[in-house]
């Protein structure tokens, strides 16, 4: 994509906008209107489940026990629901040590589990923790059951399941449900503070964006274990296309996140690159990095860099310029020729804090609804994974969200809880020239 092509083909994509905003409004309406207030004195008794208990479902179930603490409120995590009994096993045994007991009945494996511990009587809290293939359906089923929800990042892998996040996303906000993401630095202090002081205008316009997940070392790959081709690709998740998203969807939707939040948008376009560089004959898809250069409505770009290979240099962090000055919006700002800003406040763990910030907005009925928001940073992340893989020259936010190509198996769109363990393809660790879904018939090679 040549630089005019960036600025020249510029198109909003204004029908979701403004589908967007009146839905909020409505919404917003639902929430004064229909629902009853609710003393903040009153408090609600919060019963959890958590789906995925993996490393992440196990650790956010502690950080929930210790948001009850800091609120004061009635809460218990009353059921868990992963795919293998195994992993169950791994984290009621960390669990017991801080107390938790779950009645066996409440503790169910299998890929339907998600949907039988949302059957608990008075369940009213839900943790998504599973492989972000698996999120859309998790998050669509808790929606229906009017849960609120604690959502892992990120949230969807391809178009399809983009469009069934918003979708469900919408219901949420009519049925008054709170969402949290676990996009974690939009409740930690030190972002929102820094951030609080961008939009106020402290560096001037913004100019453009960089933001890194450079590891300096590879990912997890635990092999190939179990009997049929899905047992072995649930169990492997972050290294198939249709589970993880590929790591600047699994990742790097942090980083991609804090840029929408400083910019207020999305971008609307992006060509990228990438490679698998170290994952060599390992089994699996994805690849180890991508550059990606975005650009939002505004015309304002957006450098993404990340990557999971051995190096010397690593970063997890993001930087803004401006007209007058730059930032780190975790914390800092330089102003030119001016006084700059570092944060010195307090700091509780994010990992915490959304807890907290969730288990108060059920309690106060306030709004706080992330999963659209979450929707849109996993979009921008599947987007440029997308302009990376084809090698295309300016791949369209619109057209990723509607494309029809699906990464993973047909239940996965029309009913998770019907899929059963069996054969699925593997793909071919895509190849620029030779991978494009956006194309009609999409192109994708099998292994
Ligand atoms: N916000 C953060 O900083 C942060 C940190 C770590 C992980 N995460 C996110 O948490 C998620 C899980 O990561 P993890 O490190 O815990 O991985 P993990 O592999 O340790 O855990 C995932 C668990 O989900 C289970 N699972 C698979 N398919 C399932 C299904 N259909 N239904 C129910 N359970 C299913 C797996 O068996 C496994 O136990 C990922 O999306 C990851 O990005 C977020």
């Amino acid at each position: 994509m040549s630089n005019a092509s960036l600025t020249s083909k510029r198109t909003t994509d204004l029908s979701r906008r403004n589908f967007l905003k009146t839905s909020t409004l409505a919404a917003a309406g639902v929430a004064t209107l229909g629902a009853p207030s609710i003393l903040a004195q009153a408090k609600i008794p919060i019963r959890a489940v958590v789906i995925g208990a993996g490393g992440r479902g196990t650790g956010a179930g502690q950080n929930f026990l210790e948001a009850a603490k800091i609120t004061g409120v009635d809460a218990k995590i009353v059921g868990v629901a992963d795919a293998f009994q195994s992993r169950i096993d791994g984290c009621l045994n960390e669990w017991k040590k801080a107390g938790v007991e779950i009645p066996a009945a409440n503790a169910i494996a299998g890929l339907d589990s998600y949907v039988k511990v949302l059957q608990i009587p008075g369940v009213n809290y839900a943790i998504l923790a599973g492989p972000p293939g698996f999120r859309a359906p998790h998050f669509k089923a808790c929606v229906e059951a009017g849960v609120h929800v604690f959502t892992e990042k990120p949230v969807a892998v391809d178009g399809p399941t983009c469009r069934m996040m918003y979708a469900a996303a919408e219901l949420s906000e009519k049925k008054n449900l709170k969402v949290a993401a676990g996009t974690q630095r939009r409740h930690e202090s030190n972002y929102i503070e820094t951030i609080k002081r961008l939009h106020d205008g402290m560096i001037g316009d913004i100019v453009s964006l960089r933001v890194y997940w450079v590891n300096g070392g590879p990912i997890w790959h635990r092999g190939l274990s179990g009997e049929t081709d899905l047992h072995k690709q649930v169990n492997n998740w972050y290294h198939y296309i249709w589970l993880s998203g590929d790591h600047i969807c699994e990742q790097h939707v942090h980083n991609l996140d804090v840029a929408n939040w400083v910019m207020k948008d999305h971008p609307v376009r992006c060509w990228g690159m990438g490679a698998r560089q170290q994952l060599g004959d390992k089994p699996g898809e994805i690849w180890d990095n991508f550059a990606v250069e975005y650009e939002y409505p505004n015309g304002v770009r957006m450098f993404s860099y990340c990557g999971q290979i051995t190096r010397k240099w690593s970063s997890v962090s993001e930087a803004v310029h401006g007209s007058k000055g730059w930032s780190n919006p975790g914390g800092s700002i330089s102003v030119k020729g001016g006084e700059g800003y570092r944060y010195r406040g307090q700091h509780r763990s994010g990992y915490v804090q959304e807890h907290v910030n969730l288990i108060n907005a059920i309690q106060t009925d306030t709004k706080l609804n992330e999963a659209r928001q979450v929707t849109d940073s996993t979009l921008t992340a599947i987007m440029g994974r997308e302009a990376a893989y084809s090698g295309g020259d300016n791949v369209e936010w619109e057209a990723v969200l509607n494309s029809k190509f699906q990464y993973g198996p047909e239940a996965l769109y029309t009913d998770a809880s019907k899929m059963t363990w069996g054969s699925f393809r593997t793909l071919r660790p895509p190849m620029p020239s030779r991978h494009d879904i956006l194309r009609d018939p999409p192109v994708v090679a099998v292994a």
